[in-house]
């Protein structure tokens, strides 16, 4: 069976750095996944950081080292390209990517900088016939993929409302311009994609935030007030002024409750109630564990692979990532109008 021919740009922390963190499961990077996976073969790297570069060789043992991507793409005839770079890049790349000819592309999250970027790499993924996975990694957590099972098969009656944050320490002053946003971009495109994913499709969202350094300036945070095309209702908070990482997300339905984040899954149902008579109350059972864990850093390089040989769509496609991007932008155009409902197109 073929080995796929993969190469990295971008040998940060997510292209290959966070795999010496002792405490993460792992792999946890675009270069452990790719390494782990049977099929797939790490055969080149590019960063304009000689020491990075230097450092994703000895670790990996890849030997094709380059500090221009083009030089790469041109020498190396990958199968794949997975990029992990910073935002604004991942545009350029894709297009010099697919120019160069490689058959599938892993990219990072957000999808790019702005709407009208994300669309046009859709586009051209799509007129080539290149397979563009985003790394929106949850959707390749086996757990979240039972949450979305539980939610399907109507285990907890009709979703509700949905409330989620991603919350960290407030971000310094940096310019929109190089950095597109702050937390609810950076790490609340997690989860958005997964309001998508658990919740279905959106009709309309209100957006609020707080925006110290005004609005050239990236938010501390921002909130987003959404309804579901199914009638549910979501809550998000992508945020600052925390000492801690927060990650998670409420599903509350009609008959049952699932909480599901960094700190865990919970899975709570309608039962009689022992303490008032003649009321039901929702009681903790226990979230059905996944047949078996893998690290959802496989999922993506297995996901693009088997893409690549049978053609299906994927878990977590550019146009996945190009959905959370456009519902980030219309928090913060919403926000910028007091709140307004801002609509979603639907591409359905
Ligand atoms: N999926 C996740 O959970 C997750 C976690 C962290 C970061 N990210 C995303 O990954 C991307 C990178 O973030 P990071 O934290 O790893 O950043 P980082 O700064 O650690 O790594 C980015 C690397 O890209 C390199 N680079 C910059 N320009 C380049 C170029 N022209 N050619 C080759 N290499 C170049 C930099 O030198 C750096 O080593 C961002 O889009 C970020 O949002 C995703």
């Amino acid at each position: 069976m073929k080995t796929f021919k993969v190469g990295l740009i971008g040998c940060g922390r997510i292209g290959s750095l966070l795999e010496e963190d002792s405490l993460r499961g792992k792999p946890c990077t675009h270069a452990g996944g790719v390494h782990a996976f049977k099929k797939a073969r790490l055969v080149a790297g590019c960063d304009i950081d000689e020491k990075r570069l230097m450092r994703f060789g000895n670790t990996w043992g890849v030997d094709n080292l380059y500090s221009d991507f083009s030089d790469m793409l041109r020498n190396e005839s990958l199968d794949i390209v997975c990029i992990a770079t910073w935002t604004h890049l991942h545009a350029p790349m894709v297009k010099a990517a697919v120019k160069a000819g490689v058959r599938g592309i892993f990219c990072e999250k957000p999808i790019a900088h702005s709407v009208r970027e994300g669309r046009a790499m859709v586009r051209l993924c799509a007129q080539n016939g290149v397979p563009l996975v985003i790394n929106h990694e949850r959707r390749w957590d086996p757990h979240y993929q039972k949450a979305r099972q539980l939610i399907r098969s109507g285990k907890i009656g009709e979703v509700r409302t949905i409330i989620g944050h991603a919350l960290s320490q407030s971000p310094p002053k940096l310019p929109v311009e190089t950095y597109g946003g702050g937390p609810m971009f950076h790490d609340g495109t997690h989860l958005v994609d997964l309001l998508y994913y658990l919740g279905g499709d959106i009709d309309w969202v209100s957006g609020h935030e707080n925006r110290p350094n005004g609005p050239k300036n990236i938010e501390e945070t921002a909130w987003g007030m959404m309804r579901f095309k199914n009638g549910a209702m979501g809550f998000i908070e992508g945020g600052g002024g925390r000492r801690y990482f927060g990650f998670e997300l409420d599903i509350q339905g009609s008959a049952g409750r699932i909480l599901i984040g960094n700190s865990g899954h919970e899975l709570y149902l309608t039962r009689k109630s022992n303490r008032f008579t003649g009321f039901k109350e929702l009681e903790q059972v226990s979230f059905p564990s996944p047949k078996k864990y893998q690290s959802p850093f496989i999922g993506g390089v297995q996901e693009l692979i088997r893409n690549l040989r049978t053609g299906e769509p994927g878990l977590s496609s550019g146009e996945d990532g190009l959905k959370a991007l456009e519902l980030i932008f219309a928090i913060y155009r919403s926000a910028s109008k007091n709140g307004k409902q801002v609509y979603l197109h639907s591409r359905n």
